[in-house]
């Protein structure tokens, strides 16, 4: 493998993988993909930008000629694809784009990597596609086996992804992988998803809204220890399979915005129950045994560490996420590529 396509390189997983590939794959050449919609953002690829190895492509995953344009002009290998409206809340709100990205957007990228002799195509999907757990059955795991039985907009796309790139598998034989994380945390997490939103508004002394009771659990994972996972798919996994992917870190929510506040040194007094999210799903829990047994995976950072740092980056990188809350990274494509 020479040369790695990274769709959706401008939002938080993306960005993290690719500056994980340009540290522990020097050789490879990076091209990152993305439509830089509001989740997109360039100066996240500012240090990028800066390595001869990486090239930014701005384009949308849905817009067929933009991704034939990508790859007539570079030799890809291996198409990543970390591009699709990832927040829940949002696709409560207005299912639509989520369909066409996470769903049309996989489908013209797999067509794609058929026309260009096979490419291999790695989904990145979530765990969600499986549902929930009940709070009361702690012994309850995901595993690969587990029937898809998703609960809203997002995660239905998601799963509709994951089916489309299997059937292109056994249809087609083209040489696919599926990667089912947990949730991630660290650097470049979008401020609107509950930790940096709790960071931010910690810090600003807003009030740090819990939805319904705050008991929901979520299967935490450092966002680095996904990367490594994806790698290790992309180098050793078995194309036609699926991969769950998360560290035994369960939290509840309360525990988690508890968490941060102990780190930010803040008092709980802000801490506000809100309404309940439509069909919030109560439980996730990865099984890792297969990527752990089959790939030799294990997640390097505990939660407690993932934590730390991940407080410290959002204390150390403040105008990244105030650019955010402000509207002014919008801005940053105009000015680095308004005459380009
Ligand atoms: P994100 O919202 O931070 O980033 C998504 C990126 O995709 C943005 O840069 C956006 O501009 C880009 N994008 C959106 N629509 C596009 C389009 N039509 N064409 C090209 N680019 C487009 O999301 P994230 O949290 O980094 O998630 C990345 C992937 O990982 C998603 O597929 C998500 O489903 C999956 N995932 C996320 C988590 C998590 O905890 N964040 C967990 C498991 C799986
Ligand atoms: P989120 O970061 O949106 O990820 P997901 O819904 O994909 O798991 O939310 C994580 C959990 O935090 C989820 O149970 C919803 C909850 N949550 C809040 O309680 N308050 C908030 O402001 C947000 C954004 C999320």
């Amino acid at each position: 493998m020479t040369t790695i396509l990274v769709t959706g390189a401008a939002g938080f997983i993306g960005a993290n993988f690719v500056y994980y590939l340009l540290k522990n794959r020097p050789a490879l050449r990076v091209i990152g993909f993305d439509a830089l919609t509001y989740a997109g953002n360039l100066e996240t690829l500012e240090a990028a930008m800066q390595n001869k190895n990486f090239r930014f492509v701005k384009g949308d995953i849905t817009d067929v000629e933009a991704v034939a344009k990508v790859f007539a002009e570079e030799k890809i290998d291996a198409v990543v694809n970390f591009a699709a409206e990832s927040h829940v809340d949002r696709s409560i709100e207005d299912p639509q784009v989520f369909l066409r990205t996470n769903i049309l957007g996989v489908q013209v990228l797999l067509d794609a990597c058929r026309a260009n002799g096979g490419v291999r195509f790695h989904q990145v999907s979530t765990d969600e596609v499986y549902g929930d757990l009940p709070l009361d059955r702690p012994d309850l795991f995901f595993t690969e086996q587990t029937p898809i039985h998703t609960s809203s907009p997002y995660s239905a796309s998601k799963a509709s992804a994951d089916l489309l790139t299997l059937a292109y598998h056994r249809t087609y034989g083209l040489p696919v992988t599926i990667s089912r994380c947990s949730n991630n945390y660290g650097p470049y997490h979008f401020p609107e998803k509950l930790i940096p939103l709790m960071i931010a508004n910690a810090l600003e002394d807003k009030s740090l809204p819990v939805y319904g009771d705050g008991l929901n659990v979520r299967d935490w994972l450092y966002v680095e220890d996904h990367c490594k996972a994806i790698l290790a798919i992309l180098e050793k996994g078995s194309v036609g399979e699926v991969y769950n992917v998360g560290g035994h870190n369960e939290r509840t929510n309360l525990d988690v915005v508890k968490t941060v506040l102990r780190l930010l040194g803040k008092g709980e007094d802000k801490i506000t129950y809100v309404r309940d999210r439509p069909g919030h799903d109560r439980r996730y829990a990865i099984d890792p045994t297969k990527i752990r047994n089959e790939l030799g995976w294990f997640p390097e950072t505990d939660f407690d560490t993932g934590m730390e740092k991940t407080v410290q980056w959002y204390l150390a990188n403040r105008p990244w996420w105030e650019h955010i809350r402000s509207g002014a990274y919008q801005e940053y494509y105009e000015k680095m590529y308004g005459n380009r």
